[in-house]
């Protein structure tokens, strides 16, 4: 199996991101598998959706480490050890240092609820209404030790409505990121793109693969 296609995910809480994935696996439109799920947290409800799925998960607390550097060479064996190709943040909450960006160059991506480098760190919904912003979305990212700031893979737009509270917006976006996080993947995988400088340029589309709910 190409390495590309062997996938780690790294959660904290609800793992919608992660089903998201599991989804697009189990119904062929991205050809890929989850080889090791991770949390920071015990309590993270993507754990029982990684369970649900038959996929190994295991939680690596970042409390029983004594340095960054040691917890991210923690998850970077673990991932290692599954022979993981591609990284997925889904929702993890901590900030990944050189030890793991080093190890995955240019194969750890990111989910990001608004369209950076708009509104990058914590809260990104509530920055966006706060600002007063027409139109916010998502975006998914390469992994630099820039906070949210790594080139860009895909982005889908979202309108603000004018009766839109954090949770309707949130849920609005939630959808764009469940359909845009499959996608980028498989541009990464597709090898078909350039760096140049900090812009990601696809230089042909993926292989077509079936259509959502197919
Ligand atoms: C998503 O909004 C994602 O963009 C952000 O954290 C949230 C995680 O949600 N990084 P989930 O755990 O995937 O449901």
């Amino acid at each position: 199996m190409h390495a590309d296609r062997r996938l780690g995910v790294l959660i904290s809480g609800r793992g919608s991101n992660l089903q998201a994935l599991i989804d697009a696996i189990a119904s062929g439109r991205l050809d890929a598998s989850i080889e090791i799920v991770i949390s920071n947290r015990k309590d993270a409800a993507g754990l029982e959706r990684a369970r649900a799925a038959g996929i190994e998960s295991m939680v690596l607390s970042h409390r029983n480490f004594g340095s960054r550097d040691e917890y991210d060479r923690a998850l970077t064996n673990a991932l290692r050890e599954r022979r993981v190709g591609l990284v997925c943040l889904a929702g993890f909450m901590r900030l990944v240092g050189s030890e793991l960006i080093d190890a995955f160059p240019n194969r750890i991506l990111n989910i990001h609820p608004s369209l950076l480098p708009a509104f990058p760190g914590l809260n990104a919904q509530k920055q966006a209404l706060d600002h007063g912003v027409r139109l916010t979305g998502a975006t998914v990212h390469l992994v630099t030790s820039e906070l949210d700031g790594g080139p860009i893979v895909a982005q889908a737009a979202v309108p603000v409505l004018d009766d839109d509270t954090v949770e309707s917006l949130s849920a609005r976006i939630l959808v764009e990121e469940h359909r845009i996080y499959p996608e980028a993947i498989r541009i990464l995988q597709s090898r078909l793109w350039t760096m140049e400088g900090r812009r990601l340029r696809r230089t042909a589309a993926p292989e077509p693969r079936l259509p959502a709910g197919s």
